[in-house]
Order: structure tokens, then C-alpha cells, then sequence
């Protein structure tokens, strides 16, 4: 049976296209028939309009034009395509500021922001949030039933917070809800330190740099709040387009692993997950081979938030003008960053910008169609390759990625080790740590979620979890059941030292049942210079240790690898224990080499997962897979620059030629393969 999960209703197609804005050439109308002509060129499908267009939609309060967006929504479906409406709450005309000062937002110092860049307003404010729902309406009034219209798309890239009145109020109202009572929320905060005990919920502000900034719970609880409060602010616009065009899916597009927001929260109130990509391609710091690493880990994280296809809703057909160096795609770079998202899950590939901006802030930022105006460049002919190559991939559309491990990532983990004082004071690096194990589930083509504390544990065979530094009695009651009945954990040093308000537990780390989960307690933990390292020892071979050097003592686990030097030099730097049918993997210290590589491999084999591929993939080589149940299709990606050959087991045919293909597979630099064969059941 075919199985698919369709992120819109009656497009089963890829979506080629991008975020496109008429509204800043209603003087140039010649300029919106040229666009048509080169979206079809393009082999573009999809225009992602009026994002920033409140000013031109309601130029006064109460005073409507849709003139630019009749004409660009009628024009587009004359043409073929599709349009993801956006609602403007991104940006808002200055007479709304200049009328409502309320909806200015305020800083964490008190100081308020005057009028003008862009997602700059107070996510509380009563005015803001009935002048969003009102224009939102209008929108979906005036648009609902229009054959172009086939996504929501909400405000644009929600972030930051705000510290007026009216918000500080909202934080006290929300930790009512949380704590009940004041006592609670002493404990939990132990505010008891420096004699910061509260004895009226009057008295509670948000961190700031003027006031409180080392009671961590607060600050954890502030960040809680930020997003539930934008959830709200988001919930407000969402609700408006429901009661008026329920059938039509809304998404907001996410930035990664941005911090300011729990977008696992966030995603939850979504219809489908979007994000936007900007890896820096040839970039100076790290190899495009460890950058497409990097990447895919995001594109998984998307997927995982919702468990199905995810959209990418922007990239540069070219290259940025906000990195430091904006470098250009090699030529073929961009058709193969743009099939890693599909591969990874993406149902679209989806631009900023289509047609580039004359003045302002994003002028010289790549697009579609450059200042020359014209179809005859490079850029445009790669889009145009791909377009043409995404049309022949209606059999991708609503497939869905099976995974049998995934890597744990909590947002309200990575704020609360980011916030403690200690170890590394300034940069605790837990981002660098998960990139780094996830590097060899990529080299080798294992699928991966990237999933949250709350997701479901049981469908994975092995669940690798760095830094889990907050845990609730929850979790590890989570953990230990995943393990006794049968799965495959590794964790690391700094593992279940506080509860999920970040107060410490008592009795040994790691929390409670899970020192007999991993047959160890942890005493100490040393921190090491920048230019400082340990060695370990692990069958017969050396490693290198950075960063931390945990000391544990193991009760009932197996010594895998030793620490080589330094006082605690002979005792355990990694562990293994049974637990239950599962085994528990503990590595006490940061590796900088291939001690997580070859961990992963050996845990890879115990667990007996491997890539759908099932081959051998060389340096710079990876595969990706997604499937409806009855086919399965892989992606095969080369990032180097070299021709690299694969070897494969099966007989493959490619999904958009129909070339058949086995044995030794040869890639040409940057090339992409999209082999596909019928599941035998
Ligand atoms: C973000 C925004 C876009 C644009 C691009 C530039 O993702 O959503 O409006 O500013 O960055 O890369
Ligand atoms: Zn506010």
C-alpha cells in the first residue's frame, strides 16, 4: 500500500519557486508580465507573495489596496502556478507605529525601539494582534477559493522577545500558571541564593542586563516563555485564516536551530514545517563535505518536527549578502544543495528572491532574475536545470523517511547548559557536539530524526543523546524503559545533572535511575584549556580528548576506554552496560577525532541498522532515502569535487530517467543521483 503524506491539497508536484514582490514595482507593470514569462522559463511552479507588503496593502488605516496582489494572484494561476500567501505581520507601515506606540517593542535594558527594520513589535499587545487578525482577514476573505491560493504562509521568521509592561505582566501571569505558588517557584529557582527570594509575584522581572541575570530558572522560564507567548501571537493569526479558509495549510518558516524559540513547541500549531537554508558553500572554516553534513542535520531536524515532509522555504539561487564573504555556488553546487533538502524530506525548493530588489537592505542579495533582467545568466540556467529536473519528481512528492535512530536535541537543554556558570564558561559548544555525532550517520547514509525529549523513543534502535543535561524524573523514566527493553543509548559527560527548572539534582550524577541505566556515577568534571588535550585509549588505539574530561566510577559497566593522562589517567573515559535487553553507552569526555566515528560505526552494527543504499559510499559520497511503502528512493549525493564511484548490491533504476543501474555506480563532481526500486515484502 502506497503511503504519502501530502503537505497541500490538489499540487502533487514539487514546489519550484520563491518569495516574489510585485509590490515593490506596481509603478513598472511590464515588470509583473516580464516575471511571467520567466517563471515559466525558470520551470518555476510556486510564488510566495506579500510577505512585507502591509504598507502597500494598507497604505492608510482602514484604507485597502489589493490592486498589485489581484493582479499578481490572477496572473500566476492564468500562468499555471501556485501562490503560499503570506500574512504581513512581519513588517508594519509607520503610521501604525506613529498611531500605536504600544506595538513597539521593548528591550531587555527598558529602552523601546523606534519605528522601522522589520519583526520588531510587541508579541502581547492588543493592538498589534487585532490589527494583524484584521488585515489576516481581509487576506483570507478576499482570497479564499482563488485557484492560485494553496498555502498559508504566517508573518515571517518569528523571533526576538519583548520587556514592555504589558509583556513583564503576561511573563507573571504565565508563571502563576506554571508554579501556583510563590513557595514553588522559590524552590524550583532556589532563589534562596543571595537572598533573591520573592514573597510577591509583583516583584518578578524578566532577566536583564539592569537586573537579574544569574537566577537560572528565571532565565529558562523567560525563554519558555518567549515562545509559548509568540505561539500565542502566532495561534491569534492562525485562527483568523482558519475560520475562513480551513482547508488551506498554514506554515511559518523556521531559521534551523535558531535559539530564540522551541520550535518543536512552535511546530506543533503548524500544518507543515518550512525552513530557511543558507549554508555558506565554500566557505573558509569547515569542508563543503562537513557544511553538507551540517545541513542535512537541519533538513532532518525539520522533517523530525512534525514526523513528516517539511518545505524549504528559502535558499539563494546564488549566494547571500549577510555572510561575511559572499561567496557564489560553484556551477553545479546549486542543483546539488537543492535535491539535499529533497532528499532529506523537502517537498519544495523555494527561493529568497525571485527578482532582486533595486535599493535597500537586500540589493545586492542573490535571486532568480538579477538587475539585468534578462534570462541569459548563469544563475537563471541552473534554476531553470533544476526546475526542469524537480518536474520529472511528481513520484517524490508526500514520501515519507523511515529512520531507525535518532539524535536527541532540546532546546530548553541547550539554554539551560548555555546558562550555567562553569565548565567552559563562554561556549559550552553544544551544537559543535551534535554536529559532530552526527557526522558518521551521514558519511554512511543513515537516515536520522532528530527528535525531542517528548517524542516517542520506542521506534528507534539506537538513540544517541550528547550533553542531555536537564532531566526530568520523566526522562529518565523514559530512558531507562527505552534501554531495559532493548534499545541502544549513547550518552555523554555532563548527562542528568539538573531537573528541567535547572536545579541540581542530589545523590550522583547522573539523576537517579539512570546511574544504574549506565553502571556509573559521575564525580567530577575537568575542563580543559583551548590548547589543552588528554589522551584515551580504546582497543589498542590512541585518541584525543578536548573540553571536558569527566571522572567517572563505574559500578556495573564495562571500561571501553581509558584516560591516558593527567591524575585521573587509567580510569574510565568511555563505558558500556546492560541494562535490561539494551545497552547504555556513557563517553565521559569531548573527542576531537575519530573515537565518535568508530563508536558510531560499532553501535551502528550492534544495533543492525544500515543504509537502504547498502553499499559502499566513498569520502564526500552520501544516501539519502524516502519512500511511499511500495518504492523506495535514494538519493546518492557527491559533495566533492571529484568523480567518485559507489558500489551498490541492488539493481536501481533513476527516478527521473529510468536508466537502469548496479554494481559500480560512477558520480560525476557535485553530481546527484536519484536511484529508486520496488520494496520486496
Ligand atoms: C531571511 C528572510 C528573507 C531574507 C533572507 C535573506 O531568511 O526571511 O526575507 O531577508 O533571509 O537571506
Ligand atoms: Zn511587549
Amino acid at each position: 500500500m502506497t503511503e504519502r503524506n501530502y503537505l497541500w491539497k490538489g499540487f502533487p508536484h514539487i514546489l519550484h519557486g520563491g518569495d516574489y514582490n510585485p509590490d515593490q514595482w506596481t509603478g513598472t507593470p511590464q515588470i509583473q508580465e516580464e516575471d511571467m514569462r520567466l517563471m515559466k522559463l525558470a520551470n518555476c511552479n510556486e510564488m510566495t507573495l506579500g510577505i512585507f507588503a502591509w504598507a502597500k496593502l494598507e497604505p492608510e488605516e482602514g484604507k485597502f489596496d489589493f490592486s498589485f496582489m489581484d493582479r499578481a494572484m490572477d496572473m500566476i494561476a492564468e500562468n499555471g502556478g501556485r501562490v503560499i500567501l503570506a500574512t504581513p505581520s512581519g513588517a508594519r507601515p509607520a503610521w501604525l507605529s506613529q498611531k500605536y506606540p504600544e506595538v513597539l517593542r521593548t528591550n531587555a535594558d527598558r529602552t523601546v525601539n523606534l519605528h522601522g527594520r522589520r519583526h520588531n513589535h510587541c508579541f502581547t499587545s492588543p493592538v498589534y494582534r487585532k490589527k494583524t487578525a484584521e488585515i489576516n482577514a481581509r487576506l483570507a476573505q478576499r482570497y479564499k477559493g482563488h485557484p492560485a491560493l494553496l498555502m498559508w504562509h504566517i508573518s515571517n521568521e518569528y523571533g526576538g522577545e519583548c520587556h514592555c509592561a504589558m509583556c513583564r505582566e503576561a511573563f507573571r501571569d504565565w508563571l502563576k500558571r506554571k508554579y501556583k505558588t510563590l513557595d514553588a517557584l522559590n524552590e524550583q529557582w532556589w532563589t534562596y541564593f543571595w537572598a533573591h527570594t520573592y514573597t510577591d509575584w509583583s516583584q518578578i522581572e524578566p532577566p536583564s542586563p539592569l537586573g537579574e541575570s544569574s537566577t537560572h530558572g528565571l532565565t529558562l522560564d523567560w525563554k519558555r516563555f518567549v515562545t509559548d507567548q509568540t505561539i500565542d501571537f502566532m495561534k491569534n493569526e492562525i485562527s483568523v485564516l482558519k475560520e475562513i479558509t480551513p482547508d488551506v495549510p498554514v506554515t511559518t518558516n523556521l531559521m534551523g536551530f535558531y535559539q530564540g524559540l522551541d520550535y518543536r513547541k512552535l511546530a506543533k500549531e503548524l500544518d507543515a514545517v518550512s525552513w530557511d537554508n543558507y549554508p555558506v558553500w565554500r566557505g573558509n572554516e569547515i569542508s563543503d563535505i562537513e557544511l553538507a553534513s551540517d545541513t542535512a542535520l537541519i533538513h532532518d531536524l525539520n522533517r523530525s518536527l512534525l514526523g513528516k515532509p517539511f518545505m524549504m522555504m528559502e535558499s539563494t539561487p546564488s549566494h547571500v549578502n549577510w555572510h561575511t564573504y559572499n561567496k557564489l555556488k560553484r556551477p553545479g553546487q546549486h542543483m546539488l544543495s537543492s535535491l539535499q533538502a529533497v532528499a532529506h524530506g523537502s517537498d519544495s525548493v523555494q527561493y529568497f528572491q525571485w527578482r532582486k530588489s533595486r535599493g535597500s537592505s537586500e540589493k545586492f542579495h542573490g535571486a532568480v532574475v538579477d538587475h539585468v533582467g534578462h534570462e541569459n545568466t548563469r544563475v537563471f540556467r541552473e534554476v531553470a536545470e533544476l526546475g526542469k529536473r524537480l518536474g520529472k519528481l511528481d513520484c517524490i512528492v508526500g514520501t515519507t523517511t523511515v529512520s531507525k535512530v535518532a539524535l536527541l536535541y532540546d532546546w530548553s537543554n541547550n539554554w539551560a547548559i548555555d546558562d550555567a556558570q562553569g565548565f567552559q564558561r563562554n561556549d559550552k559548544k553544544v551544537m559543535r557536539t551534535i554536529r559532530k555525532h552526527y557526522r558518521p550517520l551521514w558519511r554512511r547514509g543513515i537516515n536520522t530524526d532528530v527528535i525531542g525529549f517528548d517524542d516517542d523513543f520506542s521506534k528507534y534502535s539506537l538513540i544517541i543523546a550528547p550533553m542531555i543535561y536537564t532531566v526530568s524524573e520523566e526522562l529518565e523514566n523514559k530512558i531507562s524503559d527505552y534501554v531495559s527493553r532493548g534499545g541502544i543509548i549513547l550518552c555523554t559527560y555532563m548527562t542528568g545533572m539538573v531537573n528541567e527548572n535547572d536545579l541540581c539534582h542530589l545523590g550522583g550524577f547522573p539523576a537517579g535511575r539512570l546511574k544504574d541505566v549506565f553502571g556509573l556515577w559521575n564525580e567530577e568534571i575537568d575542563t580543559l584549556y583551548p590548547d589543552e588535550s588528554n589522551k584515551v585509549y580504546a582497543a589498542g588505539r590512541e585518541y584525543k580528548a578536548v573540553d571536558y574530561c569527566e571522572i567517572v566510577h563505574p559500578t556495573s559497566a564495562e571500561t571501553i576506554a581509558e584516560y591516558g593522562s593527567d591524575f585521573y589517567s587509567g580510569e574510565s573515559a568511555a563505558t558500556v552496560n546492560n541494562y535490561g535487553k539494551g545497552r547504555a553507552y556513557y563517553v565521559a569526555f569531548r573527542d576531537e577525532g575519530d573515537f565518535t566515528d568508530t563508536l558510531t560505526e560499532a553501535l551502528l552494527k550492534e544495533a543492525g541498522v544500515a543504509s537502504e543504499f547498502d553499499g559502499a559510499l566513498p569520502n564526500g559520497v552520501t544516501a539519502h532515502s524516502r519512500t511511499d511503502g511500495e518504492t523506495i528512493y535514494v538519493f546518492l549525493e557527491n559533495y566533492s569535487m571529484q568523480s567518485q564511484s559507489a558500489y551498490t548490491g541492488f539493481t536501481w533504476s533513476t527516478a527521473d530517467s529510468g536508466e537502469v543501474i548496479n554494481g559500480e555506480i560512477s558520480l560525476k563532481p557535485y553530481e546527484t543521483l536519484i536511484l529508486s526500486r520496488k520494496l520486496t515484502k
